[in-house]
């Protein structure tokens, strides 16, 4: 066993002498210049320990040429670099070709100097700023991809200091603060240009001629701009494109029909601009297209038949247009990759295709706000991937028969059919055994007519439950109260009776937490109280029984469940007083107890719920002081109005003097142990206003599916 290893240790002994010459291969002046801008990084985690070696060809991150040990590459991605990029570094530096100083921590502005002699410039993913594109700079001859995305580059681009970049192949400004227009004429100085990318900055007006001296483009993006006119009519003549997006900036008038000879086109993302016309009638010579969204602009007319033939399609998004026109006449066979459609919020008529069952792959299918007729067709019981149906708005009929029908869809966890049936009986499917993923389902708005069904106990997944606005009667059953899964339950305005349960205080997805590990994201956004939602995690827990003809006390009970954030009980025929134990309800942002006939004092212990930001006890019975301090200093009187016996400084109301003698003890003696209120607040505020950042309809950070328009969607 020995003897072979005996030469290999002389192989490596020859290896180590061998390689002896090139030890100090290093140029002293490129390793000055090195040693220069290592001065004025640093780098949190491990420091580069460049001055270990004398050889600067062996340092982490450089590459010197083999034939005469000059330094080629500098290579330091996601190295945790912070600092800024010393000017004369470069200079030296006579054969650096590559830099790739791409996801660290530099600022500041970026010498022109970095610009001599590259081919390869990675600087993005950093806080670079600073006017970089001006007129007395220009881009080397020599570069071939720079990439500046993901910084805090500002300015207009100058078309000057494009002027010389003949070799340019990759241009991506994406994710800066640019202003102006978008320099069309980086094509006539870099016609080798494959990819430009614009998107996500504040570029602004009419897009000028000569992107088509680009005749390599493949990739053209310039989203989320503030681009507006027509969509420049020579992109048109550029054959070798492969994706196209311009989303989400204003762009108007008509997509030219010359957009189907853009032959190797496979993404096509128009949406959100002001694009009017039809959809171009030879859409259908797009043999290659992947995604084609053109969702939210202002198109009309029916929908090419030729856009079916496209049979590489794997998303078709044209929600939130004009179009019309019966959509059974589509014959969607062909599509046998399509995996989301989206035809929601236009004018559709007539049923839904049957064709659409022929889709195998198909997991998300929205069809709401249209105004489609007939059933849900039998044959969609076999469309056994998809995960999200939504039809709600339109004029179907036979809701026994759509449910009996999509239970067979195994993997359906999102059910939409709000407002899509009128005036049937509540289904009764005794021998239900689907739906077993079904996380979301709603059927509010449909008048529907019996009582809350037993079907639904079997729903263990389910965690969103809307059955509003129907005439559903009789009691809420108590099995509610253990569905596992159950976090927004909304049963406003029906005819319901009886008392609330006391079970629905067990509610255990609304106790702790056991769904904040699904992070997933769902096939298509939807709407929730006018906000766009693309994770079940985010929505707000609610718990809404309002206009209804409940009776009996507020069990106390309901104050276990601490993850919620609504809960709505107005309009009904509550009586007794407000269970102090309501306090534990730690994370409510909204409370609504108005129009019942509750009595007693607000318990003072509300003041605890520092995330409070809209509180109603407005026409009831109640009395005595109302609260001060906490959220209750921020609600308007019309909070309290409509209860003659209460009092307070927010009523014009003065209390009499001996009563708030003794609250203000009370109030003392409990606010020792409580939160100090600026801290509850501050927390509150963000904890409120970071989810409406993050999901507003029109947040930046919705690039797919798309966006949806605001007023017009909901479930
Ligand atoms: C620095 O490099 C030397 C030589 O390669 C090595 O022995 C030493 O462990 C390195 N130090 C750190 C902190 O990485
Ligand atoms: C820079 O390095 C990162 C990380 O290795 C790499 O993903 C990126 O492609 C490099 N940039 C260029 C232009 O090669
Ligand atoms: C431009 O850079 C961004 C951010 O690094 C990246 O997501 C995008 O894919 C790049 N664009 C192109 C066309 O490669």
């Amino acid at each position: 066993m020995l003897s072979p290893t005996i030469p290999s240790f002389f192989v490596f002994l020859f290896l180590v002498l061998s390689s002896s010459p090139n030890v100090f291969c290093c140029h002293q002046i490129e390793r000055d210049s090195l040693l220069s801008f290592d001065r004025y990084i640093s780098s949190a985690a491990t420091p580069l320990n460049w001055s270990s070696s004398a050889d600067c060809c062996e340092w982490e991150g450089v590459t010197c040429r083999s034939s005469d040990g000059r330094v080629s590459h500098l290579s330091l991605p996601s190295r945790g670099l912070r600092g800024t990029i010393f000017p004369t570094f470069i200079l030296n530096l006579t054969f650096l070709y590559h830099l790739n100083l791409s996801r660290n921590q530099l600022f500041g502005p970026v010498p022109g100097s970095v610009f001599s002699r590259l081919r390869t410039l990675d600087l993005s993913y950093n806080r670079l700023s600073g006017l970089i594109f001006q007129a007395n700079r220009a881009l080397p001859i020599s570069i071939r991809t720079l990439d500046l995305s993901g910084n805090l580059f500002s300015g207009s681009i100058d078309s000057l200091f494009l002027r010389l970049g003949s070799h340019l192949v990759q241009f991506n400004v994406s994710n800066n603060i640019f202003t102006g227009p978008i320099p069309s004429s980086i094509c006539s100085g870099s016609p080798l240009l494959e990819t430009l990318d614009f998107s996500m900055n504040k570029f602004s007006g009419v897009v000028a001629p000569g992107i088509s001296g680009c005749s390599r483009l493949q990739v053209f993006r310039a989203g989320f701009n503030a681009l507006s006119g027509l969509i420049p009519l020579d992109m048109y003549n550029l054959k070798s494109l492969g994706e196209i997006s311009l989303t989400n900036n204003q762009f108007s008038g008509p997509i030219d029909n010359n957009i189907s000879m853009i032959s190797n086109l496979r993404i096509l993302e128009l949406h959100v601009n002001e694009l009017s016309g039809g959809i171009p009638p030879d859409i259908g010579l797009l043999k290659n297209l992947e995604q084609l969204q053109l969702h939210t602009n202002r198109l009309n007319g029916f929908v090419p038949p030729s856009l079916t033939d496209c049979s590489n399609l794997k998303t078709l998004l044209v929600r939130n247009n004009l179009l019309e026109g019966e959509i059974s006449t589509l014959d969607f066979s062909k599509l046998q990759r399509l995996q989301a459609i989206d035809f929601g919020n236009n004018s559709f008529t007539g049923e839904i295709p049957g064709s659409l069952c022929l889709c195998r792959s198909l997991t998300a299918v929205r069809l709401a706000y249209n105004k489609l007729e007939g059933e849900i067709p039998t044959c969609m019981a076999s469309l056994k991937s998809l995960a999200h149906l939504s039809v709600s708005d339109n004029y179907l009929s036979n809701v026994a028969g759509a449910l009996e029908i999509l239970e067979h869809c195994d993997n359906l966890e999102v059910l939409f059919l709000s407002r899509c049936f009128n005036n049937e009986t509540m289904p009764d499917l005794l021998n239900l055994k689907g739906f077993q993923n079904l996380q979301i389902l709603t059927l509010g708005g449909c008048q529907l007519k019996g009582r809350i069904p037993l079907w639904i106990a079997k729903l263990r997944k389910v965690k969103l439950l809307n059955l509003s606005y129907n005439q559903i009667y009789g009691s809420i059953p108590t099995w509610l109260g253990d569905m596992p899964s159950l976090f927004v339950l909304n049963l406003t305005q029906n005819f319901l009776s009886g008392g609330l349960p006391r079970e629905l205080g067990h509610l255990p997805a609304l106790i702790s937490d056991n769904s904040s590990s699904d992070l997933s994201y769902l096939a298509l956004p939807f709407l929730f109280d006018s906000l766009q939602y693309n994770r079940l995690f985010n929505l707000p827990r609610g718990l809404k029984v309002g206009n209804n003809r409940l009776t009996g006390s507020i069990p106390k009970e309901i104050g276990q469940l601490k993850l919620l954030h609504t809960l709505e009980l107005s309009n009904n025929f509550f009586n007794g007083s407000i269970p102090t134990e309501l306090s534990g309800l730690v994370n409510l942002e909204r409370l609504d107890m108005s129009g019942n006939h509750l009595s007693g004092e607000i318990p003072r212990s509300l003041q605890r719920l520092h995330f409070l930001s809209a509180f109603s006890v407005a026409y009831n019975d109640l009395q005595g002081e109302i609260p001060r301090g906490g959220q209750f200093d921020t609600f308007p009187a019309s909070s309290f109005e409509g209860n003659p016996r209460l009092c307070g400084n927010v009523l014009h109301r003065n209390c009499p003097v001996n009563s708030s003698v003794e609250t203000s003890l009370e109030e003392e003696a409990e606010s020792s142990s409580d939160i100090p209120f600026g801290i509850g607040y501050f927390v509150g505020f963000f904890a409120v206003s970071i989810p409406l950042v993050f999901y507003s309809p029109w947040s930046v950070n919705d690039v797919s599916p798309g966006n949806i328009h605001p007023q017009t969607m909901s479930m």
